[in-house]
């Protein structure tokens, strides 16, 4: 079982119910005497918050949302992500980067090369490799991708709750946020875990475990 810092994010579709299993992980790293923190994207810091709100609830073209997502994700990682990795603990990341992928670049069509600029500048730090400088972009160790067919995922939100922006959003766009994940996971397929979300809570959460201890970061 690792001791150093442990960072894994949670990804899928509004709707596909990582929540609860998010909870449920934090609990079982406590109780293996972690120090864990629950964090979400946009946000997790006052500043990066403030942005959340403005990226959900106003109108803006998909390049200000991606500039404002990353503007957030800069604060979060320089102040939170990366300290408390430092520090050994354990970071469950309720949406990173790949959120932006699937949302601005799959769902909204913005550009992936621009992404990608993007992620190595707010992600990345200077390292010297083999007497020369290279750039070292964090990412999750592990990524559970919570995955559910769009028109499923549709009907859980419906009645659930006031929509936000992206809630509200047909459901052509949330299958082509689907297909920016599957996009994310086939460049680094080593990193993710994809469940299948179209399963009873109970059935999802145990997947989720199974995955844990498959990768050696919960007792079997
Ligand atoms: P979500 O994580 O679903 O929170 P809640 O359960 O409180 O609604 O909401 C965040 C929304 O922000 C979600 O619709 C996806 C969107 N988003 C992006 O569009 N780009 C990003 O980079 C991130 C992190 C989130």
């Amino acid at each position: 079982m690792t001791t150093s810092g442990l960072f894994i994010s949670f990804e899928g579709i509004d709707g596909a119910g990582k929540s609860t299993h998010i909870e449920g992980l934090a609990h079982a790293f406590r109780a293996q005497g972690r120090v864990v923190s629950i964090t979400r994207e946009p946000g997790g810091t006052p500043l990066a918050e403030r942005l959340r709100t403005l990226v959900l609830n106003e109108p803006m073209d998909a390049m200000t949302e991606a500039l404002l997502v990353f503007a957030a994700r800069r604060d979060h990682v320089q102040n939170v992500i990366w300290p408390a990795l430092g520090r050994g603990e354990v970071i469950l990341c309720d949406r990173f980067t790949d959120s932006t992928f699937a949302y601005q670049g799959g769902g909204r069509g913005f550009d992936w090369q621009v992404l990608s600029v993007l992620e190595q500048w707010v992600q990345g730090t200077s390292v010297v490799r083999q007497g020369s400088e290279a750039i070292q972009v964090l990412q999750p160790e592990l990524t559970i991708w919570f995955d559910l067919p769009a028109p499923v995922a549709a009907g859980r939100l419906v009645g659930a709750r006031i929509p936000d922006k992206f809630e509200s959003q047909p459901v052509a766009f949330f299958e082509q946020v689907a297909a920016g994940y599957a996009k994310r996971l086939e460049a680094d397929p080593s990193r993710f875990v994809r469940i299948d979300s179209d399963q009873a809570p109970e059935v999802v959460w145990r997947d989720v475990v199974h995955a844990m201890q498959n990768k050696g970061l919960l007792p079997w």
